[in-house]
């Protein structure tokens, strides 16, 4: 070695030094720390140097910059932090991530990915499993919405077989159904697919959030009478603010009547299918035609992590696998294939993901996912669902046995909503996080805001709970007493005007 390489390499073992030394502060600071309300901007471009420099900076100086900015960054692992459908991490994941970014592979050839590959088609198969399909296959995508994206194309693709060549007057008068309590990325993605935002139909849910049947047959008969072609209904599992599920077994049965694509958004609710019992909430699903399921959200693995898995026509007997038509059965890789000489160059087609990707180049969101279930086991996955249940069952307690909360439904799974009296939720949430005691968001339900706690990570305590509420019922009654000031100040200033 000489002496550049030697220093060279005591460089590394310091900067790892340095790294390691930051993600010690930043897990304790997680453990420790109550929520830690996020700076304004106008404090945070008071605060920091956020320029990008002409010069190249030394390496003391550059990882500064890098502190400071990670010391400003809201927590989403603190124990105090229900406010999005995801929280907390699993270590394994976690590492798994940060070793993804060392190795920087890209999942699109088999040549750039290796053994990459093949997790990813071993995680796949695994979720495919748990869906219950027998024939099929998948890819990740960018996030929940773009997993959504993928089905709707897939599906719109098998509905109109000449729009992928011809362009979206192919598929002129198709219609998407979703529920009202749907998440807002189907009616984006009709947007951007040329489907035409109009045509997603809000379908009535009943009173826990869920999709009503009924309600779904009578719009695409409607839209049948019209002359418009139902295209795809989505059902979702696990909606995005009261955490319900909709009879995907009864939605199936009308799809395969009417012979539209089901795709189940269970970007949330999808990992209730570890559970031998939570799984069946999610009814059916082996009869839908694609799942949206996210490991990012309640399965605690760092974001993104989502998989679009694709029901395919099972083989023949004489296991030629392809259509009658002769058409490629895998769903994917018929809509996403391109050559691109430049790229596909090896034997191992069947391993060059990038035929079955909406991306070209691709990160690697399947290995933090194998590592987590490395870490976990199927009785780890089971353990920490149970837990989260336990979580927000222990929330529904307290929330009965206090005459000032109001449960607005019955939790199907980790989303909770109930509203204060006397408070209107969106202050109540704001509040809480101006005084850096807890950070939980609020959403509408049937009309009116709600508090939504989201009990995601499993290593919350039940007193952690119980603490959320007490704080929760103080700032209420803080926000009362304020309030009630307030009136009064008007009241007073009304009467002397008088
Ligand atoms: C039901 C549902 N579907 C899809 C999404 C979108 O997922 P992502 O945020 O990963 O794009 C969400 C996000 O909250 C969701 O709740």
């Amino acid at each position: 070695m000489d002496e550049r390489d030697e220093d060279r390499t005591g460089a590394a073992d310091d900067l790892f030094q340095r790294t390691a030394d930051l993600a010690r502060w930043l897990v304790e600071r997680d453990r420790l720390s109550p929520v830690t309300p996020p700076p304004s901007p106008e404090q945070l471009r008071a605060e920091l140097d956020l320029s990008l420099p002409a010069e190249p900076r030394q390496e003391g100086e550059w990882f500064d910059a890098l502190r400071e900015v990670v010391e400003r960054t809201p927590s989403t692992s603190s124990h105090r932090f229900y406010n999005q459908l995801f929280a907390g991490r699993i270590p394994a994941a976690t590492v798994a991530e940060a070793l993804t970014a060392l190795l920087n592979s890209s999942m699109y050839t088999y040549k750039a990915a290796g053994v990459h590959t093949l997790i990813e088609r071993r995680v796949i198969a695994r979720l495919c499993e748990l869906v219950g399909y027998r024939s099929g296959g998948g890819t990740f995508a960018p996030g929940g919405s773009m997993a959504n994206l993928v089905a709707l194309i897939v599906a719109r693709n098998e509905a109109f077989p000449r729009v992928r060549d011809e362009g979206g007057a192919a598929a002129a008068g198709a219609v998407v159904y979703v529920s009202d309590q749907g998440h807002y990325s189907i009616r984006k993605n009709a947007g951007m697919l040329g489907i035409g935002r109009a045509n997603v139909r809000a379908v009535r849910s009943d009173h826990e959030g869920r999709m009503i049947p009924s309600a779904l047959s009578e719009a695409i008969a409607a839209d049948r009478e019209a002359g418009r072609t139902p295209l795809c209904v989505v059902a979702t599992a696990g909606t995005t603010v009261m955490g319900a599920f909709d009879p995907i077994d009864e939605i199936a049965t009308l799809c395969e009547r009417e012979r539209i694509w089901l795709h189940v958004d269970a970007a949330f609710g999808g990992s209730f299918l570890l559970h031998p019992e939570l799984r069946q909430r999610l009814r059916g699903v082996e009869r839908s035609n694609s799942v949206a399921w996210c490991a990012h959200k309640m399965m605690g693995v760092p974001m993104p992590c989502s998989a679009i898995l694709v029901r395919y026509a099972e083989r023949s007997s004489s296991g030629s696998g392809a259509s009658p038509g002769g058409e490629d059965p895998n769903l994917l890789r018929r809509h996403f294939n391109e050559a691109a000489d430049y790229l596909f160059q090896q034997d191992e087609a069947d391993l060059n993901l990038g035929h079955e990707s909406l991306q070209c180049g691709r990160r690697n969101d399947a290995f933090k996912l194998w590592a987590a279930w490395q870490a976990l086991g199927d009785r780890g996955w089971r353990e920490r669902l149970e837990r989260q249940r336990h979580l927000a069952l222990t929330a529904v307690a307290r929330i009965e046995r206090e005459p000032a909360l109001e449960l607005l439904h019955r939790p199907e799974s980790l989303c909770v909503c109930f509203t204060v009296s006397g408070v209107a939720s969106d202050e109540l949430c704001a509040e809480l996080s101006r005084r850096g005691l807890e950070s939980v968001g609020y959403g509408l339900v049937r009309g009116a805001k709600a508090v939504r706690l989201v009990t995601s990570n499993p290593e919350v305590t039940e007193g952690e709970i119980e603490r959320f509420f007490d704080d929760l019922l103080a700032v209420a009654d803080d926000l009362r007493r304020r309030g009630g000031a307030a009136a009064a100040t008007t009241e007073s200033v009304a009467a002397t005007r008088e």
